[in-house]
């Protein structure tokens, strides 16, 4: 289990650190190494302070066709992982074919502008194409998901710095730690396909940073809670049979009308660092459907929404990347599953649909480097 944070080129800058009581403290009863930050209380973040490098999701039809979108990536992104491009349903139209084409434009772009990339997702049962169904016998789903794996990931070695290697494995609300989502993967191959993915991930490049990626795991609530146990449950598993994995990802997709679990999100990221892994928020962005509708109020909102999300965060261990998913409201998903009662539309976002930065994207600059 390779581990630390700060290598490869998702490091970050080692300045002096400006620690806080709580963080000291903290740290020295969790035992772990203490990741002191100055306090980030709506203050600047100093310049003692590791910041992530920020990075966003990258449509490929709208990079080549929206200059102001791509000049907005370009001016601000460190890194960038295509938002579709890379999963099965976008990759494998059928069990003999890949086709490579948009995750190209957006690896071009990437080069082009000397950004880093990101690898998203390698098992995901969220788009599964309709072939996988025809998939009979355990034998034939392995040497199918490594197939892939190999293909996919040794095609971008050196130049995707890290992958989510498995995305969404557990189930919306577990029923027990060990609970996993059933999909093609789990049918033929039970719990072992995340070993299996992360193991052939790492055999196809091995410099890249290989990650676990889960969503609402950041709220008070029994269901958050579970869910928090269960990818520990998960990740420690992988640590303790030697399994080559890196960082957790914290999708970080806010619900606004939820409290952020200070307590129950830091001790699950103290149990993270624990076992030696680092930590990514990978799709950063507040669904305001049930925020006023009036601008000024809510993106005020949305931005503190992130703030004390990424304050949580922090004063545990500072996130070695933070992702938004997406960088402007012009291109979002929210809306296919969060609209608004007044039909407003959704602000979820650091740029605004006319790639205007919001108090959001003021808040991503004291946690995060932006490009220079
Ligand atoms: C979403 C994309 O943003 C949409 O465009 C697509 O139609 C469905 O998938 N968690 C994830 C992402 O890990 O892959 C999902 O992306 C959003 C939720």
């Amino acid at each position: 289990m390779q581990t630390g944070n700060g290598e490869g080129r998702h490091g970050f800058e080692m300045t002096q650190f400006l620690p806080t009581r709580r963080t000291l403290v903290t740290g020295a009863l969790a035992g772990v190494a203490t990741a002191a930050i100055a306090s980030l209380n709506g203050a600047n973040a100093q310049s003692g302070v590791r910041r992530a490098r920020y990075g966003a999701a990258v449509r490929a039809d709208a990079l080549a066709a929206d200059a102001a979108y791509a000049a907005a990536l370009a001016a601000r992104c460190r890194l960038i992982v295509p938002e579709g491009s890379l999963k099965w349903s976008d990759l494998r139209p059928s069990a003999t074919e890949f086709r490579f084409t948009d995750a190209d434009i957006i690896a071009a772009f990437a080069d082009r502008h000397r950004i880093d990339l990101r690898g998203h997702t390698l098992a995901w049962y969220g788009a599964m194409p309709a072939w996988t169904e025809a998939i009979a016998s355990r034998a034939e789903a392995e040497r199918t998901l490594v197939h892939h794996i190999e293909t996919v990931v040794s095609r971008y070695a050196g130049r995707i710095v890290s992958w989510d290697v498995v995305n969404e494995a557990v189930p919306e609300k577990p029923a027990t730690v060990s609970d996993l989502r059933p999909f093609a993967w789990t049918r033929w191959l039970g719990a072992d396909y995340i070993a299996i993915a992360f193991r052939a991930a790492a055999a196809a490049d091995p410099n890249a940073r290989l990650v676990l990626n889960e969503y609402d795991v950041e709220f008070v609530g029994a269901r958050f809670a579970a869910r928090r146990a269960a990818l520990l449950h998960i990740a420690r598993n992988l640590v303790e049979r030697g399994v080559p994995i890196h960082a957790i990802g914290l999708q970080g997709h806010l619900l606004a009308d939820r409290e952020i679990d200070r307590d129950g999100l830091q001790t699950f990221l103290r149990e993270v660092r624990v076992l030696g892994l680092d930590v990514l928020v990978t799709e950063l962005d507040v669904i305001d459907a049930s925020l006023p509708g009036a601008i000024e109020v809510r993106d005020a909102r949305v931005a503190e929404c992130a703030r004390s999300f990424l304050n949580t965060v922090a004063e545990v261990t500072p996130p070695s990347a933070i992702l938004t998913w997406g960088i402007s409201d012009r291109y979002t998903w929210v809306p296919m599953y969060f609209t608004r009662s007044d039909a407003l539309p959704n602000r979820p976002l650091p740029l605004d649909a006319q790639m205007r930065p919001k108090p959001f994207m003021a808040v991503l600059e004291q946690f995060s480097r932006m490009a220079s």
